[in-house]
C-alpha cells in the first residue's frame, strides 16, 4: 500500500446485503469503491453486532482493493492476531476501546498490518496526540458508531486539527458516518482524505443494478474533490 493524499471512497458492506457480502464486494469494487470498509461490531462497545473473524476471512478472496477493517469492539488486543489471519490490510482500533491503545497499535502492526485508530465524536483530537508515529490511519467518526444510515456530525474543526498535527506524516485522515455528496466537501476541505460512506453508496441500487452504486461512489468523489481541500 503506498501512501497518497487523492481522495479515496470506502464503502461500508455493512449497508449491503448481509446475504450476498462476496457479489456485493465486487460490485462496488467493479464501481470505483477504492477500499472496502468492513464494520465489526460486538453488542458491548457498540449496542449492535456485526461478523468476526471467519466472516473477515470469507471476504478477503472478494476484496482485490484495501480490506479495511474497523473494530468496534473492546477488549481489541486478544483479536489482533485473527484479524491478521483473516487478512485484513489496515486494523482500526477505537482509542475509548481500552487503556493501552499505544499497545494496541503497535501489537497491530507487529501483526502485519496498518495500524488505525478510531475517535468518537465526543473525543477531542488531543486523544491521539502521542499515538500519531504508531498510527497509519486516523478515523474520525462522524456519527455515534453502531449504525448505517445516520445523520452527520460536524467534526470539521477536529479534522482540521488532526491536520495540523500530522503535518507531512504519511497518515490518512478518514471520516465515518453520514458521508455523503452533500457532507464530503466538508471533510475534504478541512483535510480528509478517506470517505466510508454505506447509505449513500448502496442506497438504491443492488448487485443486479451495480451501476446505481457507481453512480453513488462518483457523486461522493465529485462532491470531495470539487474543493480545494
Ligand atoms: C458506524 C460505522 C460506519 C457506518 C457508515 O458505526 O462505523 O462505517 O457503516 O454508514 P453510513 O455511511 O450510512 O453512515
Ligand atoms: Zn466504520
Amino acid at each position: 500500500m503506498s501512501f497518497d493524499r487523492t481522495i479515496k471512497i470506502a464503502p461500508s458492506i455493512l449497508s449491503a446485503d448481509f446475504a450476498n457480502f462476496g457479489a456485493e464486494i465486487q460490485a462496488i469494487e467493479a464501481q470505483g469503491a477504492d477500499w472496502v470498509h468492513v464494520d465489526v461490531m460486538d453488542g458491548h462497545f457498540v449496542p449492535n453486532l456485526t461478523f468476526g473473524p471467519p466472516a473477515v476471512k470469507a471476504f478477503r478472496p472478494h476484496v482485490k482493493t484495501v480490506m479495511d477493517v474497523h473494530l468496534m469492539i473492546a477488549p481489541v488486543d486478544p483479536y489482533i492476531q485473527a484479524y491478521a489471519d483473516a487478512g485484513a490490510d489496515i486494523l482500526t482500533a477505537h482509542v475509548e476501546a481500552g487503556a493501552h491503545t499505544h499497545r494496541t497499535l503497535q501489537a497491530i502492526r507487529a501483526a502485519g498490518m496498518k495500524a488505525g485508530v478510531a475517535l468518537n465524536p465526543g473525543t477531542p483530537a488531543e486523544a491521539v496526540e502521542h499515538l500519531l508515529d504508531l498510527a497509519d490511519l486516523v478515523c474520525v467518526m462522524t456519527v455515534n458508531p453502531g449504525f448505517g444510515g445516520q445523520k452527520f456530525i460536524d467534526m470539521t474543526g477536529k479534522v482540521r486539527k488532526l491536520r495540523q498535527m500530522i503535518g507531512d506524516r504519511p497518515i490518512h485522515i478518514e471520516i465515518d458516518g453520514g458521508v455523503d455528496p452533500q457532507t464530503a466537501p466538508l471533510v475534504a476541505a478541512a483535510g480528509a482524505d478517506v470517505l466510508v460512506a454505506g447509505s449513500a453508496v448502496f442506497k438504491g441500487g443492488s448487485v443486479d443494478t451495480p451501476e446505481v452504486y457507481g453512480a453513488n461512489i462518483h457523486a461522493i468523489r465529485a462532491a470531495a474533490e470539487s474543493t480545494n481541500g
